[in-house]
Order: structure tokens, then sequence, then C-alpha cells
């Protein structure tokens, strides 16, 4: 494995970006907008510098590692890539037309991987012309922080992917939990009902958003309160990945709360908007 394409330049691609480019490998990233691309490649100079000043990283690896980064709009910049990861939006007919889109620029030996936080490995696998190299990748945000990554077989995905995969993240640096294809695999399963959950409190009036974060940090030593993460993660995305939880298992404890669809309908996001449970302005 030498080189790695990513689809997607927002904050995990962003990410993973900057763990392979460290790790030495070559990167190829692509985005749909100029404007996404440049704010990517600014935070991970910001990122590289600061592990330079951390005495983490030296000067030239610094130096070497933001050059083999390579980015641009056009699928092609695939073609000698061993493997893409996507990390498009959390939206399956994004992910299917991004995968369409990729497949024909692809050599027949590559690997894809998806990004995705809750949607069907199999499914998305079923949509490309290589189904036993398609496997689940699921990093954790902050990606150069987080210590895991979450590896989902797909019922196509043939072992030597699996495997391939496996080496990869661990040459990353990374510890692999493995998850079988399941809505919300392992980390979003446990983790997105306690952050609705956490909205329905709100909801129910029973705390405000600082006692409900204050509560989960020092009562249950998480490092940042449900609603924090919530506006961290996207308030999108943990709407998505609800969808995802409550239509794939028919099962009414994950219906998004009522809270969490107003504020995504209202353009509160968290974060990236400067507006979710907290304000940023
Ligand atoms: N990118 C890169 N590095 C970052 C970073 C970022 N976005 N945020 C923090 N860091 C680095 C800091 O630079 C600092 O590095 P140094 O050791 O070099 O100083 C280090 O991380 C610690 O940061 P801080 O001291 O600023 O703050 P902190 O100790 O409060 O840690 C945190 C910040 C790591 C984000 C911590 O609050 C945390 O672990 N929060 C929970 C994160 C979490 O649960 N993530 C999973 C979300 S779920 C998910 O990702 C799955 C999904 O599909 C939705």
């Amino acid at each position: 494995m030498e080189r790695i394409g990513i689809i997607g330049a927002g904050q995990m691609g962003t990410g993973i970006a900057q763990i392979c480019a460290v790790a030495g490998y070559d990167v190829r990233m692509i985005d749909v907008k100029d404007e996404v691309i440049a704010a990517s490649l600014a935070t991970i100079e910001t990122n590289i510098s600061r592990q330079v000043a951390r005495g983490r990283l030296s000067v030239d690896a610094a130096e070497i590692a933001q050059q083999r980064i390579v980015t641009g709009k056009d699928y092609a910049l695939f073609g000698d890539c061993d493997l893409v990861i996507e990390a498009a939006s959390e939206d399956e007919e994004v992910k299917r037309d991004v995968l369409k889109s990729l497949v024909p620029h692809l050599s027949p030996d590559a690997i894809i991987a998806t990004n995705t936080s809750s949607i069907s490995i199999t499914r998305l696998a079923a949509a490309t012309d290589r189904p036993g190299k398609f496997v689940g990748m699921h990093f954790m945000n902050p990606v150069p922080v987080m210590q895991l990554v979450e590896l989902i077989r797909a019922i196509q995905t043939e072992q030597p992917t699996f495997d391939t995969v496996r080496r990869l993240a661990e040459s990353l640096g990374k510890t692999v939990s493995v998850a079988e294809d399941f809505p919300a695999f392992i980390v979003n399963r446990i983790l997105m009902p306690m952050i609705n959950e956490a909205i329905y409190t709100l909801y129910a009036g029973v705390g405000s958003v600082e006692s409900i974060d204050t509560a989960m940090k020092l009562g249950a030593n998480h490092p940042m309160g449900p609603l924090e993460l919530a506006d961290f993660i996207g308030l999108d995305t943990c709407l998505a990945i609800m969808h995802s939880l409550h239509s794939g298992l028919a099962d009414a404890k994950y219906q998004p709360c009522p809270l969490l669809v107003k504020y995504v309908e209202a353009g509160w996001l968290g974060r990236k908007t400067k507006r979710g449970f907290y304000d940023y302005h």
C-alpha cells in the first residue's frame, strides 16, 4: 500500500489525509468545493506545525508529509491509488453517486473503504463493481487524536481486503475494533442513543444545556458532555445516524428527538455553523 485516495475534505477527510501523510503514504484528496480544500489544507498545516512545536515531528518530516498530499476535484486523481477512502456526507444518495463516479477511474485491484458512521456497508458494496474489495473503515473525530478505527465487514467483503485494511489502520497507529454490518455498527449504536437521550432530557426540561453536560462530564467522566459532543460531531450527522438506527432496526427507542430535528431544520448544526446547543460566534 503506497497511495491512498480520500473523497471529501471535510473534518473526517482532513484528519484521515493528515495521519496517512504523516505515516508515509502518498495522499490524493478531492472535494467538490475549492474553499473546503483550502480550509482542509490550512487545518492540516496547523496540526502538523503543532506536532513540530511539540517535538513529535521534525521540520523536514513535516514538510515531506505536507508535500505528500495532492488535492483536486477530479476522480482521475485516483487512477494509481491502492485504496480510496470515501468520506463524503452521511447521505446514502450522495455516497452512491460518489461511488458511481469513482469506480471507472480505479485500477482493478484497488480497495474501496467507506468512512460511513451508520449506513449499510453491504448496500454500498453492492453499488460498486467490486463488492469483495469493499469495507467499512470508520474513523473517530478528531481523527488525529482518537485511538479507534472501527472496521466493518460487509457480507461480501473478502478476507484479504479486510486484512489489508486492518494492517493499514495499525500502520496509522490506530487500534482496530471489528464490527459486523448492522445499523451504526458498535460506537454509534451505543453513543448516538445516549446523545439523543441527552437531547430528550433537555426537551423535557429536566436540566439546562450546561447542567446536562456538567452532569455527564463530572458524573460519568466523559471528556465532553453529550450536547457539546453533538455540536462537535454535527447535529445533521447525529440526526442521519438516528434515522439509520430507527429505519434499520425498526424500534421506536431510536426515534430522533423532535428538538434535534428542529435544530437541523433551522440550520443549527453545531460548531460548523457556529450555532447548535452552544453559540460559537
Ligand atoms: N484535531 C487535531 N488535534 C486536536 C483536535 C482536532 N480537532 N482537537 C484537539 N486536538 C489535540 C490538541 O491539539 C491537543 O494536542 P497536544 O497533546 O499536542 O496538546 C490534544 O488533542 C488535547 O486537546 P485539548 O487539550 O485542546 O483538549 P482536550 O484535552 O479537552 O481534548 C478532545 C479534546 C480530544 C476532543 C476531547 O475533548 C475528547 O476526547 N472529546 C470526545 C471526542 C469523542 O468522543 N469523539 C468521538 C466522536 S463520535 C465519532 O467520531 C463517531 C461518529 O461517527 C460520529
